[in-house]
């Protein structure tokens, strides 16, 4: 069992060395997930959550998603990420600005908010999770970290989309499966309130078919 344990903490920090090097050695025009701050998730939060709301953006990366939030007057705002190159960089990009977001540099399933947060906004992470018990400990951290009635809002990519992503394997979705892997853990019960394939196009000019999902937790019905 510690054999195990030590292994599997030997390859989370192999993980993490990874996508360090990939955000030092890389500007955003090299990196395949980036996208424009006019993203799908950026216009799901703007129809769905008051400016009040209280959002993490799990695995953020550089991603524009929170600036572009800030700007469209939200600030009860979260970045949650293990790479400190990308979340220096983004904080350096956002001067002044950056006050107003919460900073957290580490294992999203080390992270845990000081109050239930209103939306878990995840693109392109979860689908990382490879074995039934790493997804189960993502699903752990998000249910205990999402208020009841609260959102998330997975991004991954889609059973016809790449079976990689960064060099890494993922694991395929579509709507359906997304849901059901959701409620696949003791007492959840999420709802989905809207679900879209998208065709992202990588700096480089590929196409990377991604299935976005909006579910919303609710209680058992009686
Ligand atoms: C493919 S990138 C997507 C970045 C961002 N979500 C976006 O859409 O631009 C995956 C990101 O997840 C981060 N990540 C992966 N596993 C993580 C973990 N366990 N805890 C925190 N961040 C993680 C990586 O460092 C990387 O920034």
């Amino acid at each position: 069992m510690k054999d195990a344990q030590h292994q599997s903490h030997q390859s989370s920090h192999a993980i993490q060395h990874h996508w360090e090097s990939r955000y030092e050695q890389n500007g955003d025009h090299s990196l395949s997930w980036t996208e424009s701050a006019q993203s799908l998730s950026q216009q799901w939060i703007r129809e769905t959550l008051p400016r009040s709301s209280s959002i993490a953006d799990i695995g953020a990366g550089r991603s524009m998603l929170l600036p572009a939030l800030l700007d469209a007057g939200y600030r009860n705002l979260t970045h949650v990420e293990w790479s400190q190159c990308a979340s220096q960089a983004l904080q350096h990009q956002l001067k002044d600005q950056a006050s107003h977001i919460t900073w957290f540099v580490g294992d999203l399933n080390q992270w845990q908010p000081p109050a239930l947060i209103d939306l878990w906004h995840d693109r392109a992470v979860f689908h990382f999770q490879m074995d039934h018990t790493s997804i189960q400990q993502y699903l752990h951290s998000l249910h205990r970290a999402v208020r009841p009635d609260g959102y998330a809002l997975l991004a991954t990519f889609h059973l016809d989309g790449p079976e990689t992503c960064s060099g890494l394997p993922v694991q395929r979705y579509d709507a359906n499966s997304l849901v059901s892997t959701l409620n696949d853990s003791k007492d959840a019960n999420w709802k989905p309130v809207k679900s879209q394939i998208w065709t992202h196009r990588t700096p480089s000019g590929s196409e990377q078919i991604f299935q976005y999902l909006l579910a919303q937790q609710t209680s058992f019905d009686p």
